[in-house]
């Protein structure tokens, strides 16, 4: 069953100076309940707008965004405070998301507290109950985020946006601030409590070989676009997009050097500025004519695998 459509979601910022900034242009994705979808690209490329449109922490400029088949863009203030507890979400940095003077017990517990599902007098026991879901000592409860590590900090985030048993979990960078150690165990709880509450994850991600030990689908994103759309299981060797192709080189390790590698050259545009065809022209060995004059759109490749190159046809 899909949980979650987007159809040709786009984003425009006007920026202090009055120009317009291309957040996200035109994206669609489709995802089954139960699913993870990772989603890639270097910083700036519009991955967290894009969430922030479906958490409805953004309005949209054009397109739909459905939930359980319904419009969520169209809904009214209540109803995307009621739809919050079923689409939740992990931040990169929680120090600076948590109020400083709350302990764990209470940061933990206010989402039930606000949305009246819980009494105060039950509080101890479901905070309990959510650390140990997260493999917390007991002994957090009563600490402030701040004396916490950031690995414990990822995990009370998690358990707090866990406390409402959403449907889809949304993490932001979730990891990125943490040790590679530290960031292997959360995984390792992630994929855990993904199989334990059948919960449809959204892991965006600058990192593709963390995205690819996780997603079953992958869009990689450059400049508000989708490059390629494409299950996991051929982002290695089915993948198509130059761009796709540079990102898979930089995780390569030295085993896999006999593999022609597409190292990227050249910097990255601002959005606020993108070349007039191809958002990728300004890096791409295998630009042609057409790729400076025309954007290309995003084809079927085969069964959910799209691809947004005019070298591709
Ligand atoms: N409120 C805003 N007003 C104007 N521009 C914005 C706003 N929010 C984001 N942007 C711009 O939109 C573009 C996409 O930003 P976004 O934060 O979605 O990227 P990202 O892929 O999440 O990057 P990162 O990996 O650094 O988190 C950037 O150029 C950013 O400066
Ligand atoms: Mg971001």
């Amino acid at each position: 069953m899909k949980i979650l459509e987007l159809e040709n979601v786009t984003k425009i910022f006007t920026t202090s100076r009055g120009k317009k900034l291309i957040a996200c242009n035109n994206i669609s994705l489709s995802l089954e309940k139960g699913k993870t979808l990772g989603i890639v690209g270097e910083s700036g490329c519009g991955k967290s707008t894009l969430i922030r449109m479906i958490m409805q922490l953004e309005t949209i400029t054009s397109g739909c965004i459905k939930y359980n088949r319904q419009d969520i863009s169209k809904f009214t203030k209540e109803e995307i405070w009621k739809n919050r507890q079923k689409i939740q979400m992990v931040f990169q940095d929680s120090l600076g998301t948590f109020n400083p003077k709350m302990k764990i017990i209470d940061i933990i517990t206010e989402p039930l507290i606000n949305f009246g599902l819980l009494n105060k007098k039950d509080k101890k026991a479901k905070a309990e109950e959510l650390l140990k879901s997260v493999d917390l000592p007991l002994s957090c409860l009563y600490s402030y985020p701040h004396s916490v590590s950031g690995g414990q900090l990822q995990r009370v985030s998690i358990a707090r946006a866990l406390s409402l048993e959403p449907e889809i979990l949304i993490c932001d960078e979730a990891t990125s601030a943490l040790d590679v150690s530290v960031q292997k165990n959360i995984m390792t709880l992630l994929d855990k409590l993904r199989k334990e509450k059948k919960l449809t994850v959204i892991f965006v991600c600058h990192d593709l070989a963390l995205v690819q030990s996780f997603a079953d689908d992958i869009i990689v994103m450059y400049l508000g676009n989708t490059v390629e759309y494409l299950s996991n299981r051929d982002i290695v060797n089915n993948s198509y997009h130059p761009y796709t192709k540079a990102l898979l080189a930089s995780v390569f390790s030295v085993n896999d050097m006999d593999k022609k590698l597409e190292l990227l050259e050249g910097e990255i545009p601002s959005p606020s500025n993108i070349p007039k065809g191809c958002p990728f022209v300004n890096r791409c060995k295998r630009a042609v004519e057409i790729c400076y004059k025309e954007q290309p759109i995003l084809k079927k490749f085969e069964n959910n695998h799209y691809i947004k190159c005019h070298t591709y046809n």
